[in-house]
């Protein structure tokens, strides 16, 4: 089948994580918020819970000329919705998402042909609009459109309009339960939403579920949380703070008896740049971390800043070289200042990974690095993330 993939708002990051997954053999774009991947399967539902990067998935059910006249689309997508939809009790809801049709298609006025397609066919239907052109994953969810009806999603490729039914909404209310309900938070040191440790699970590729996974600046524990969801059962934690260990401690049992899970992570409190004295030579599958970053407010000094954290890095990355096996990945998340100033570590023994395909950096949406790194921020941020995936150079 073929499906459509609705990429959250940092797209860059999005795409790379499904390339991760999926691998990049057909696939394709039509616009920086949707990636197209033909003759696969999958299953929607199991996929985007452990996809940080995706909002929506849709299979995609029809091609039609772009210039179709409405009341022939709103009749093919009355059909449409009559075979596929779901249906609960009482009226079929739907919705339309403009995903990038370009020109002046409306949307609306497509709704209410189809709601008139369907009145004639003896359904009683409920058309659900939005401010944005596009429904929202909450908008989605909380109007049950997957459960009691449809949502279509139209996007554009040259003068064709594909249309895709929506499979599976990414769970926000899971994440922000995750992200906002566990019961230590430490705002002081940071914590990464657990999307972006998601996405960066996945950017370590293909690893068995029994291969240990540590993260080294570990603070309250989102990456292993994580981890130990999407199924990974040889978890460790470490970090140079005895309340990050203890806060993490209490949100992976939390996490255990939230989810019935089986696995326990392990915990100690270490020196990232010690490791090597703790656990054995290659005997780490993947790194995952997110290190101590610098001070994101007081951003007088910049240069000690960078060399500090350069240090920080260096001698870390040493720990990890001895410990890590020869096939393993370390993904990590460095800080850019002001969108310019890069933290330039030792790298001699490693190599970053691209986790871009040629073909594909010169999509102009993709913010990408002169070092090839994906970048992150979000409006007015002054620190940016940098994504650096490493592998041994052996
Ligand atoms: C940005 S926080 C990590 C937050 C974590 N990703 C989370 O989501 O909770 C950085 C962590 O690095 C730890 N840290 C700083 N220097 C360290 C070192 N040399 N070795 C190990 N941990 C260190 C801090 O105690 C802090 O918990």
């Amino acid at each position: 089948m073929n499906y459509a993939f609705i990429l959250g708002t940092h797209s860059s990051w999005s795409v790379a994580e499904l390339l991760a997954v999926l691998g990049d053999n057909e696939v394709s774009w039509s616009n920086d918020r949707i990636l197209v991947k033909k003759n696969t399967e999958i299953n929607a539902e199991n996929l985007i819970s452990s996809l940080g990067g995706t909002l929506k998935i849709a299979e995609i059910e029809m091609e039609v000329p772009v210039n179709m006249p409405i009341p022939t689309l709103a009749k093919k997508c009355a059909e449409l919705i009559q075979v596929k939809a779901n249906r609960g009790e009482g009226k079929l809801i739907f919705g339309l998402s403009d995903q990038g049709i370009g020109g002046h298609f409306e949307v609306e006025k497509l709704g209410l042909n189809i709601k008139k397609e369907l009145k004639s066919a003896e359904i009683s239907s409920r058309l659900v609009t939005s401010r944005e052109k596009e429904l929202s994953s909450v908008v989605v969810g909380q109007n049950k459109l997957l459960s009691k009806g449809a949502e279509l999603i139209f996007f554009r490729r040259d003068k064709t309009l594909i249309i895709a039914r929506t499979l599976a909404i990414q769970p926000y209310k899971e994440l922000s339960r995750r992200d906002f309900g566990r019961p230590i938070r430490d705002d002081h040191s940071g914590m990464l939403p657990p999307k972006l440790a998601q996405m960066m699970i996945n950017f370590a590729g293909q690893m068995s579920a029994d291969g240990l996974l540590l993260d080294p600046f570990c603070g309250s524990g989102t990456v292993i949380n994580e981890a130990m969801l999407m199924g990974y059962t040889n978890l460790m934690g470490t970090d140079l703070s005895e309340k990050a260990i203890k806060d993490s401690r209490v949100n992976a049992e939390w996490l255990r008896e939230l989810y019935g899970l089986e696995t326990r992570a392990k915990f100690h409190i270490k020196n990232a740049t010690r490791l090597a004295q703790f656990l054995k030579p290659k005997s780490v599958d993947t790194i995952v971390t997110e290190p101590y970053l610098g001070p994101q407010r007081d951003l007088n000094d910049i240069t000690t800043i960078q060399v500090e954290l350069a240090e920080l890095y260096s001698k870390a990355l040493d720990n990890f070289y001895s410990i890590l096996k020869d096939n393993g990945r370390v993904v990590m998340v460095w800080p850019v200042f002001f969108g310019r100033e890069f933290i330039e570590p030792r790298l001699d023994k490693w190599q970053i990974i691209n986790l871009l395909p040629e073909r594909f950096i010169d999509l102009p949406w993709l913010k990408i690095s002169e070092r090839g790194t994906l970048l992150y921020h979000r409006d007015g941020q002054k620190v940016w993330r940098e994504l650096i995936v490493l592998e041994k150079i052996n």
